[in-house]
Formats: structure tokens, sequence, C-alpha cells
């Protein structure tokens, strides 16, 4: 397939639809020492929830991100408010027994609830809309697993069903539905949050790095600038917690890329959220859209960093909506990228035992709506010294033996392939031998580098070692950066940091 086809077919530039579609004022660049209450790294759905929550409260907070407020996983969603997590309680039940997978369920039931009230109560226009939650299969080898997980629903009390159709314009094997849950476009629902912790006083620094925290004598977080912002309490809800030696989460997390494609159909687009259980993942749900829907196709899902060409995860989307509802045109591409801790339980609360006041929420695996709102609650619940019944389940200090070992042993081995392998590669590319809009690995002065041309024919050219750990970073072409296996840093052509963990940019190479 020529680059001028795909671009006839796909839209230049990966924008979620979400962002596309919403708008948000500028807000300033810390520029002195501050101080407040409670100051939350990260201005995802988390960290605005959880501001928003503590304002109201009564707390002074202050919210910094490095980029743009809004700007990471929670604009690039499918934004589907669920507690179904494709199958998931069969397992839950397996590892941490029938009381704890029930205390899961009800912490994002807890979550979906408070979403539908706010908005009902607020009348925040977000496009909420209830629907069904649908897991598929077309696999027989997966029939077996979604009756137990329709076993598990029932041992848990959850309203759901096994059905041998959905609304979906292809059969199915077998499907499991979990009923009342619900989707929105998240981002107008978060422009309210935001406008309401800003009216009451809540402070949001944009483009303002946290490099570290300090948690002895004083707590502050101290920005690249060096500047500090002195609290009471710290809140780390930047997706990869930034500070290494905190509970060396980068050895306890793995990151995993996914596409969406959000598409104008040639067929109507049933109600209801779809995923199937099997590989390669496909998710479908529909999004408002100028009186009409859209299908939002996602999946591909892939750990970071080593995907086949970019640009193939979006075809496999668009064959799936052909064949699905036919395509009259695709509008929107984006990725997004989730983590994922060892236990497949994410990690909230104390950032470790010995920091009573250092916060941390991450590995929300795919399910980011209602897991950061119950983090948001979670986290402002013990800040303000009220009973939280979820906190030992998400304790990040937890150990389960089984399943966590087992990945934790085949993940750093993961890791160790790619702080090798990358270093003995043999490449041969030259820079000089890349089109315009061609990015990749080549050879400059003997050694490995990463190189990108232009549509102007200029070169950027790094040293494709990331900076976090030492593993070797790999280019992504569907979004023009250079992603790292290992813990999923993300850099730009010219070397800054996209995403974290690492918080220093790629080394700049200029040919002699
Ligand atoms: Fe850890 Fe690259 S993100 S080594």
């Amino acid at each position: 397939m020529s680059l001028d086809d795909l671009e006839k077919r796909f839209p230049q530039f990966p924008e979620p639809y979400w962002r596309a579609s919403t708008t948000f004022k500028d807000f300033p660049k810390c520029t002195s020492d501050e101080k407040t209450d409670v100051c939350i790294v990260g201005a995802g759905i988390t960290g605005i929830t959880c501001g928003y929550l503590l304002q109201n409260d009564g707390f002074k907070v202050t919210i910094i991100d490095a980029g743009k407020i809004l700007n990471g996983t929670t604009g690039h969603t499918t934004a589907k408010i669920t507690a179904q997590h494709n199958l998931f309680y069969d397992e839950l039940i397996g590892n941490f027994g029938e009381e704890k997978a029930k205390l899961y369920y009800q912490a994002n039931a807890d979550a979906l609830n408070f979403i539908k009230d706010l908005v009902l109560r607020e009348n925040i226009d977000c496009d909420l809309r209830k629907q069904d939650a649908y897991v598929y299969t077309n696999s027989d080898d997966y029939v077996e697993k979604l009756k137990n997980e329709m076993k598990a629903y029932e041992k848990l009390g959850i309203n759901g069903e096994l059905v041998d159709n959905t609304p979906l314009p292809f059969s199915v094997k077998a499907a499991v539905v979990m009923k009342d849950q619900a989707q929105f476009h998240p981002l107008k629902y978060l422009s309210y949050l935001v406008d309401d912790f800003v009216s009451k006083g809540g402070k949001i620094y944009e483009n303002t790095t946290a490099i570290d925290i300090e948690d002895d004598n004083e707590t502050y977080v101290l920005t690249r600038e060096k500047h500090k912002i002195y609290c009471s309490n710290i809140v780390v809800a930047s997706h990869f917690p930034f500070k290494d030696t905190l509970g060396f989460y980068f050895a306890r997390l793995h990151a995993y890329r996914s596409y969406v494609l959000a598409v104008k159909t040639e067929k109507d687009i049933p109600d209801g959220m779809y995923i199937n259980a099997e590989e390669p993942a496909r998710s479908i749900r529909f999004a408002d859209y100028k009186g009409t829907r859209l299908a939002l196709i996602g999946g591909e899902n892939h750990q970071t960093g080593q995907g086949i060409c970019t640009m193939k995860h979006y075809e496999a989307l668009e064959q799936f909506a052909k064949d699905t509802f036919g395509v009259n045109e695709i509008l929107y591409r984006w990725s997004a990228q989730d983590l994922t801790s060892l236990d497949r339980m994410p990690y909230i609360g104390k950032i470790t035992e010995k920091h009573d006041r250092v916060f941390v929420a991450t590995g929300y695996r795919k399910w980011g709506m209602t897991t950061s709102t119950f983090a948001a609650h979670l986290i402002n619940d013990i800040i303000t010294g009220r009973e939280n019944p979820y906190v030992e389940l998400f304790s990040p200090s937890r150990f389960n033996v089984d399943p966590s070992l087992k990945t934790l042993i085949t993940t750093n081995a993961d890791v160790a392939k790619h702080l090798i392998s990358g270093k003995l590669e043999f490449v041969i590319k030259t820079p000089e031998e890349l089109e315009n809009g061609e990015g990749s690995v080549v050879r400059v002065n003997g050694k490995r580098a990463g190189a990108y041309k232009d549509d102007n024919g200029e070169l950027h050219i790094v040293d494709t070692t990331c900076t976090h750990l030492g593993c070797e970073t790999e280019w992504n072409s569907g979004e023009s950066t250079w992603d790292c296996p290992c813990h999923g840093s993300r850099y730009s052509i010219d070397g800054d940091v996209i995403e974290g963990p690492t918080k220093k940019p790629l080394k700049k190479i200029t040919l002699d």
C-alpha cells in the first residue's frame, strides 16, 4: 500500500475525537515557589477528579502537568464507564477470593454512580448515555470462559446475562452482558470539573514538569525549573509514577498501546458497548456526532515499542470497520497507552508504606473512567481521614505471590532482553537514505541512532537509548514518536519527553 493511498484513507495526524471537539483555556507555567495543602502531579481524569473532590472538601489544591491538561491517556480513551473490564471477575475470584472480587465490582459501581449523579445534578452536557456492556467471543476456546465469567457474575450478584446474540451486525458464539453501564464524552464531563475547581480557587499549572519529591522534614514537589511547591500531601497522578526510587513502579508496571478509529459508517451503529474476549482485541461503541453517530473502533493492543508498523494497526481496524459497518470516512485516529500492574489490580494509595503523605494511582489497565474516579475518592478519603472500604484491596504495598511473581519474572526478563538486544542489533540504513516523512533506526558514526526526515527534508537525529534505564527506543510510525518497550517512555522526533517514566530528553545527534 503506497503512502499516498494511506494519506487519502486516514487523517494525516493522530488526534482523538474528544480533544478535537472540546477546547480548554491555557493555564500558565509555574514560575515561582508555591505553598498549598495538596499538590497533584498530573492533570488527567484522576488528578482533576481528585482536585475537584479535595477542593470541595476545603483544601487548597494545586495541580501541575508536564504538558496540557487532559492530553494524556484521559484524552485518548474510548470512554466506557463500566465495571465490566473484559473477562475479569472469574480471574479475580480465583486470585483474590470472592469478597475482594465483590469489593472490586462495588468500587467500580460506586464510580459509575458518582459520575451519573454528578452529571444529572449539575446538568453537565457530556453525551452521557446508559448502555449495556458486552464481552463477546467468536472463538470456541472462549465460550467456556464466558460461561465461567457469568457464574462469577452470579456469585457476586452482578446484574448480567449470558446470551448468544447481540445487536451487532454479525453473529457471535456467546456474549456476557453487564446491564446498565454508561458512556460519555469524557472531556466535556471533565471541563465541568475543571471549571468548578478553578472557580473555587484551585490552581492549575501547565508545562510544569515535576522532577522530584521531598518528603522528609519538608514536603514538596520540585519542578524542572527548580521551583518548589510546598504542601502537606502529594498525589502522583502522572500515569507512570515519575520518581523511580519511590516504590520501584517501573519494575511493577508494563505499558501497552492500543488504537482507535472514529468512523462515519454506512450501516447504523447499534446501542451497546462491546469488546471481544480473544485476540486481536476489538472494541466498539458509538459517539454522538453532529446529530448522528460515529463508530469508535478500537483494539490492536501490544506492548509499547513492540508492535508492527503502527499504520498496520490502523489498517487492521479499518478492515474490521469495513467488514462490520462499512466505512464512509475515517474522521479521527489516535492511540493510547495503558499501564498494567503485576497482578492486574490497580495501585492506589500510599506510594510506599513509609510515605504517609505521598499517594499514587496507576495501573488501570484499559479501564480508566471508573478506576480513576474511585481512585480519586480513595485518596481524598485517606487525606481527609474518612473511612474507605477499598484501601487495603488497592494498596500498592499489597503482596500477592500468584500471579505477581510469575509476571514479575517474565516482565523483567523482557526488559533485560530489550536492554541487550537493541544494542547488539546491526543497523545498515543511514539517515540520508530516508524519504521525506520517514523515521527509522539508522547508523550514525558506526552507532545505532534514530532519525526522522521531515517534509522539508530536514533530519532530526537522536540517540535512541532511553534516558530512563537504558533500553533502546523504537520508531512508532503512526505517531511519529520514539517509544521505549521497557517501561513505556515516549519521545518526540527531537527527543523531547512526551510520556514518562523518564524525565530527560533523548540526546540529540548532529551529523559532522
Ligand atoms: Fe524504562 Fe525506557 S522507560 S528504560
